[in-house]
């Protein structure tokens, strides 16, 4: 039976257990064997009781658990030479030569990389004896499947990544429950929501929680003087009768320099040019945490599907997939690609051309 195994890495996203649960039974529905590997790329190194064999019941009533029951973590070993080559050595002695990874695009290059380096780690590997020359010729190529698993929402190739869509919701919740305090004082409130790079989760939450002002990478606010254009808007927005004001700053937000636009310094312009009582909430990991919502539970089971199937019809010459969904249906395209146009973003917005950045993200919201 061909060895499947699988892995979460990178920070954790609701839903990552779905895709765990759904690459573990249709596998073996599909006559494979699946190992899960614990602990994310740290596994792979440390090998041993890491990677374990997985059978029908071991995923049972993970569809609604948060986080990665597998474990994951940012592992530094598996980005030395060394590591992978231990990492190899682990997956050749358990017989895996197909792995699914599903993280954001830091840990899918970093499985990219262990594949284009396989050959030569085989060798080395055969020539110190620490694998049999049989063995070399047996695994002489790994299958690399990527599924997207991060909050963030910020990975090219595709509309959406598995968690984002859980988190987005808690964030809504955290700025519904700030709402009814803000009214009851008439406060002002800076709310930072995670996002790394990418300003997707603050503009959704601003437009799904109705924010006066919202800051995101992307497209940092127009002109030099962005602190007068926002105390504008507040102070119109309190002209109309509003007793609150919402501010939703992106953790990556700028500036048109570039300069980080900071929770605090925000605070302190409404405090001291419109006399607001201002407070700042930073949501931090609430925003990765509990439940998954029913569209990141299908849509990590779907993909899983996909993944299985991706390996099964895999070949040693075509690149490395990455699973996606664009306009309601699953994809599956070159995971390189994919990264590639996720860096042109960051490439954009150190280049200042915000208005490429935004095209590149999003389209329907580009200038
Ligand atoms: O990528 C997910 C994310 O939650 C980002 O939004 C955030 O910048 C980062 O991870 C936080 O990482 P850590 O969990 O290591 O603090």
């Amino acid at each position: 039976a061909r060895k499947i195994g699988v892995l979460t890495s990178g920070g954790d996203a609701p839903g990552m257990n779905a895709a765990v649960r759904a690459v573990v039974r249709y596998g073996l529905s599909k006559g494979c064997d699946v190992y899960a590997v614990y602990e994310g790329y740290q596994g792979l190194v440390d090998g041993g009781k890491c990677i374990r064999k997985m059978d029908w019941k071991s995923v049972r009533g993970w569809l609604s658990i948060g986080g990665t029951t597998i474990g994951t973590a940012r592992c530094m070993p598996f980005k030395t030479r060394e590591g992978r080559l231990q990492a190899a050595e682990n997956l050749v002695k358990e017989g895996i030569s197909s792995l699914i990874v599903c993280g954001g695009d830091g840990s899918l290059t970093g499985a990219d990389v262990f594949r284009s380096e396989w050959g030569g780690l085989i060798d080395e590997l055969k020539q110190n004896e620490r694998i049999t020359p049989e063995e070399a010729d047996t695994y002489q190529h790994l299958t690399i499947v990527g599924l997207v698993g991060s909050i963030d929402n910020d990975m090219s190739s595709t509309d959406i990544t598995i968690g984002a869509i859980t988190s987005l919701h808690r964030i809504c919740e955290s700025v519904d429950s700030i709402n009814t305090t803000a009214l009851s004082h008439s406060r002002a409130f800076v709310i930072e929501v995670m996002g790394r790079h990418c300003g997707w989760l603050a503009l959704m939450a601003g437009i799904a929680t109705g924010a006066d002002f919202v800051f995101i990478p992307e497209r940092p606010p127009a002109g030099d003087d962005w602190e007068t254009a926002m105390c504008e808007v507040a102070h119109r927005h309190r002209e109309m009768g509003k007793r609150k004001t919402v501010i939703i700053v992106a953790e990556g937000a700028i500036d048109r320099s570039l300069n980080p636009i900071k929770a605090k310094h925000i605070k302190n312009i409404l405090t001291d040019r419109l006399g607001l009582d201002t407070r700042v909430t930073t949501l931090g990991h609430t925003q990765r945490g509990g439940s998954p919502a029913a569209f990141d539970r299908i849509l990590a089971t779907t993909q899983g599907v996909e993944a299985v199937d991706a390996v099964l019809r895999s070949s040693p010459d075509t690149p490395s997939p990455l699973i996606g969904i664009s306009s309601n249906k699953v994809t599956s395209g070159p995971l390189m690609k994919a990264v590639e146009l996720t860096h042109e973003v960051a490439k954009a917005i150190s280049e200042k051309n915000f208005a490429r950045a935004m095209e590149l993200r999003d389209p329907q919201f580009a200038e």
